[in-house]
């Protein structure tokens, strides 16, 4: 594998899941950007959000990116804001191929619940908003090489079909 594997969308949409079934089939490295995130800070992302704000959030996210492509070819969970920077969409896009897993929002919105580790979902609780959220959002979502629909797909479905895509 000589490219990173790079899986993009809103919350909700199973990038983790499936990131983690793909690399597993393919005996690969697994990364989450959060998870490298909170690593990095010795905080939560909720923490992060309360003590320091979005905008440091995403410094710290732009930083994470970075970090991961310059490392071995990996399967990466973005996070649902990662592509709405241009840089981290350039350079993910450089070094990776990019798969949408695509979902309708009212799917989404009822998988991610009253999650309360995300704060962007705490600022937006009810449908219309998350709704909204997710529109603004889909055009950067839609850069991505491959679109997914993973709407009443399994999470094992959606890997092996990453992987033909790959193949
Ligand atoms: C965010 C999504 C989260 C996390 C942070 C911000 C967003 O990741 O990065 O809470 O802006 O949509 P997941 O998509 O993995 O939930």
């Amino acid at each position: 594998m000589q490219r990173h594997i790079v899986l993009t969308g809103f919350m909700g949409s199973g990038k983790s899941t499936v990131g983690r079934l793909v690399a597993q089939k393919l005996g690969c490295r697994f990364v989450d950007i959060d998870d490298v995130i909170e690593k990095h800070a010795g905080m939560t992302i909720m923490e992060i959000f309360n003590k320091h704000g979005e905008i440091y959030f995403r410094d710290l996210e732009s930083a994470a990116v970075r970090q991961v492509l310059d490392s071995s070819p990996s399967v990466i969970a973005t996070g649902g804001g990662t592509l709405m920077r241009n840089s981290n969409l350039t350079e993910l896009k450089k070094r990776g191929v990019l798969f949408y897993l695509s979902a309708q929002p009212s799917v989404l919105h009822e998988r991610v619940g009253l999650s309360n580790n995300r704060p962007l979902v705490k600022e937006h609780p009810g449908l219309d908003e998350f709704s909204e959220l997710l529109a603004s959002r889909v055009p950067f979502y839609r850069k991505s090489d491959h679109i997914i629909e993973v709407d009443h797909v399994s999470p094992i479905e959606v890997a092996d079909c990453i992987i033909d895509m790959l193949e």
